[in-house]
């Protein structure tokens, strides 16, 4: 159990160095579209505020090259006045005197933000006199940035090593959610996976086949396993080194005895169309491509989910960018939030579509990460929350 900043004993008028994830979604001219990874960090920043701490916010924000004035800390910072009014400044510099002078000044229970990290090459490098510098400015290091945890950067794992260190609580909740639900699920353990190519996701699915019951597969995952079974998928997405990854999964499967369910119809257009007018269909010819699962699966997948202990989904289940295809996904979000089962989400599109569903706060855990997410589920340890200290009972 790693110690966690409740475990901290004297906070007052200590600098501590929070990392946080609010590498948040914006729109064509950079506006916050999705809020969530900064409110979960609100209980965090409280706890440390409400101590007496100076607390000294540290993020990224997309992947710039070098400063990018749409990736500007700076509207996030208006978002945390809301929560902590009169408590908040920003810093546009990260390190140097400036910042450490504009530190010094700050009083205990006060927020200091700093700019987006990554405008510093030095951050993705892991640059060990970058850490130094960051580590300078701070007597403590808070790990919360669970997004993140995956990535060995100076502010994620270099500076954790030359700071006595904790983790914070979003990273303590995503941490035993996750894991628990993997080491002791509850039965009948049912997966959800979508999006991404089944080559990102192998070797999740590897693991999770000794683990989960039942796999649903949707989105552009499925039609690999679909070819795999030598099911037509018309022109939709399916490269040959992807089939041969599907065959051996599916394979592994029925060896252990584990069903994986996909798509029995879809929402499809046909290239030939000049207007590419989306319909139903069971079966997919030469000239159509698939866009989203259709009415007859999102029945089949409900059925699995009504019966399921717990359920994890990651991905959406059809192109869920385009307005006309999101129906699949938002239909499974719909019946996962209001299924009796202990349910974890992960992934942008399957949260924004538990969001827009109105029924959040009907899922056990909504998880804030993406990659990092996937390593756990995959059976890996985070190496950034491996430099933080155990804690001591
Ligand atoms: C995420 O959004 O998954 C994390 O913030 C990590 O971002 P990255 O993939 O750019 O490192």
């Amino acid at each position: 159990m790693k110690r966690c900043i409740r475990d901290l004993v004297d906070l007052k008028g200590k600098r501590v160095l929070l990392r946080t994830d609010f590498n948040v979604p914006l729109d064509d001219v950079g506006r916050i579209l999705d809020k969530t990874r900064i409110v979960a960090e609100i209980p965090t920043i409280k706890y440390l505020v409400e101590r007496g701490a100076k607390v000294i916010i540290c993020t990224h924000l997309g992947r710039p090259n070098g400063f990018e004035i749409s990736l500007s800390l700076w509207q996030i910072s208006l978002v945390l006045m809301q929560y902590f009014p009169g408590k908040v400044q920003f810093s546009e510099k990260i390190i140097g005197d400036q910042v450490k002078k504009q530190i010094e000044s700050l009083s205990e229970g006060s927020i200091l933000l700093l700019e987006n990290i990554r405008f510093h090459k030095e951050e993705t490098e892991n640059d060990a006199a970058f850490a130094k510098e960051l580590a300078s400015l701070a007597d403590i290091y808070v790990n919360d940035a669970f997004g993140v945890c995956h990535r060995k950067h100076a502010s994620t794992y270099g500076v954790a090593r030359l700071l006595p260190n904790a983790i914070g609580f979003l990273v303590e909740e995503e941490i035993n959610a996750i894991q628990d639900a993997m080491t002791n699920p509850k039965s009948p353990f049912v997966t959800i996976f979508g999006g991404l190519k089944v080559e990102d996701k192998i070797k999740v699915l590897k693991n999770i086949i000794n683990k989960a019951d039942t796999v649903l597969i949707g989105g552009a995952m499925a039609y690999p396993f679909l070819a795999a079974k030598w099911i037509s998928v018309g022109l939709s997405p399916c490269k040959p080194e992807s089939v041969s990854i599907a065959t051996e999964i599916l394979k592994d499967a029925e060896a252990r005895g584990k069903k994986i369910l996909l798509p029995i119809d879809h929402i499809a257009i046909r290239m030939d169309d000049r207007k590419k007018k989306p319909f139903v269909t069971d079966i997919l010819d030469k000239n159509m491509v698939a866009c989203d699962i259709g009415p007859k699966t999102i029945s089949l997948f409900e059925s699995e989910i009504q019966k399921a202990g717990q359920v994890i989904w990651n991905g959406p289940l059809g192109k869920y960018e385009d307005p006309k295809f999101k129906n699949g996904t938002m239909a499974i979000a719909q019946i996962v939030a209001e299924s009796k089962c202990y349910s974890i989400v992960g992934g942008g599109d399957s949260v924004s579509a538990v969001n827009k569903s109105g029924k959040a706060n009907m899922i056990s855990h909504l998880s804030t990460g993406g990659g990092a997410t996937m390593k756990l589920l995959e059976g890996n340890s985070l190496p950034c929350l491996d430099v933080i200290q155990e804690r001591i009972v």
